[in-house]
C-alpha cells in the first residue's frame, strides 16, 4: 500500500501546506511529481498565498529524494494553464497515475456582505478549479485504464459555519461532483474521492485574519487565545490536526489497492463528522 513506485502525482496548490506534504510523502515512496501553485496573492484572500520561494523549496524537498519534479506557477481557475500542465507532465513523464485536486482559498464574509469578488475567487479557486484538474487528466487516465483522483472538500463541505457561504458552497459542491466523476470514471479503472479535513495546521488557519475571526474580542489574538474556538469545531479534544494527518488519507485513497474505494468522503476531522448525517 506504501508502494508508490514510478508513479507520476500531480498536486495542485504544491507550494506549501497540505500540497507539500503530500508532494513530499509521495516523492519517498518512489513517485514523480508534478505540481502548480499559482504563488501570487489575491486581493479577496485576506492572508498570503504560496509563493515562488514555497514552490522552489517543495521541488526541492521532493527532488532531494531523488525523484523528478515538474512545477509551475498557474492558477487552477484557468482552465487552459491546468490543461497545459498536464499536457506538458504527460509528455515529459509519460501520464499522470494520480491526481490530487488540493489548491485552495479560504475567506470569511456573511451573506449580507460578501462581494460578488470574493465569491467568484473562492468558487474559481475552490470549486471550478477542481473541476478544471479532475477533467484535464480524465481523458489520458481512461486511455490507460486507469487513475486515482483524490479532491480536498473540508468538514464545511458536509456542514456549515458563519460567514463560510461561498466557503461552504464550494466545499460541497466539490463532493458532489467527485461522486458523479466517480461514477462517469467508474468504468475505466479509476477511482475519485473526497477528503473532508478539519482544522489543520497550515498558513491557511494560522494567520491574524482568521485569528481576529475567532477571537474579535481581542486586539491581537494568538494561537493559544483561538485554540478553544477552534476545538469546538472537532469532537476530539484537539484544535489543530497535522497535514501530514490528511496525506496518510491521500495515501490510503491512491494506494493501487484501494481499487473499489470510490464515490466517498473521507474526514480527517478528529470527529467534526460525527455531527453530520452522511
Ligand atoms: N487548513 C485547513 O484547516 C483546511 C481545512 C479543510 C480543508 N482545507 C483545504 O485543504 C486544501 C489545502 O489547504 P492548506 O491548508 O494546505 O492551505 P495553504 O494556504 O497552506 O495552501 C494552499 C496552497 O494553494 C495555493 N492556491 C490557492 N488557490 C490556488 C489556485 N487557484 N491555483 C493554484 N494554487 C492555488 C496557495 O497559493 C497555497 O500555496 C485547500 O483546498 C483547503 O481549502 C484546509
Amino acid at each position: 500500500m506504501d508502494d508508490f513506485t514510478d508513479r507520476v502525482v500531480l498536486i495542485t496548490g504544491g507550494a506549501r501546506g497540505q500540497g507539500r506534504t503530500h508532494a513530499v510523502a509521495f516523492a519517498e515512496r518512489g513517485a514523480d511529481i508534478v505540481l502548480c501553485d499559482r504563488c501570487e496573492d489575491s486581493d479577496d484572500v485576506a492572508y498570503p498565498l504560496g509563493t515562488a520561494e514555497d514552490l522552489a523549496e517543495t521541488v526541492r524537498l521532493v527532488e532531494a529524494t531523488g525523484r523528478r519534479c515538474i512545477a509551475v506557477k498557474a492558477n487552477t481557475a484557468d482552465r487552459a494553464a491546468v490543461e497545459a500542465l498536464v499536457a506538458r507532465a504527460e509528455a515529459e513523464f509519460g501520464r499522470i497515475d494520480i491526481a490530487i485536486a488540493n489548491a485552495g482559498v479560504s475567506a470569511n464574509g456573511t451573506i449580507d456582505n460578501l462581494p460578488s469578488s470574493q465569491w467568484e475567487e473562492v468558487i474559481g479557486s475552490n470549486l471550478t478549479g477542481v473541476f478544471h484538474t479532475v477533467a484535464a487528466v480524465a481523458p489520458g487516465m481512461i486511455e490507460r485504464g486507469y487513475g486515482r483522483i483524490v479532491t480536498i472538500s473540508s468538514m464545511l463541505g458536509r456542514s456549515a459555519a458563519p460567514g463560510q457561504a461561498a466557503y461552504g458552497a464550494a466545499k460541497w459542491g466539490v463532493i458532489g461532483m467527485t461522486k458523479s466523476a466517480a461514477l462517469d470514471l467508474a468504468p475505466h479503472g479509476i477511482t475519485v474521492n473526497a477528503i473532508a479535513p478539519g482544522n489543520i495546521s497550515t498558513p491557511m488557519v494560522h494567520n491574524d485574519s482568521l485569528y481576529k475571526l475567532v477571537r474579535p474580542d481581542l486586539e491581537s489574538p494568538t494561537r493559544e487565545d483561538v485554540e478553544p474556538v477552534m476545538q469546538m469545531l472537532h469532537g476530539q479534544p484537539v484544535a489543530f490536526l497535522e497535514p501530514e494527518e490528511v496525506t496518510r488519507a491521500v495515501l490510503f485513497l491512491t494506494a493501487e489497492a484501494s481499487a473499489h474505494i470510490t464515490g466517498t468522503v473521507m474526514p480527517v476531522d478528529a470527529g467534526a463528522a460525527a455531527r453530520v448525517t452522511a
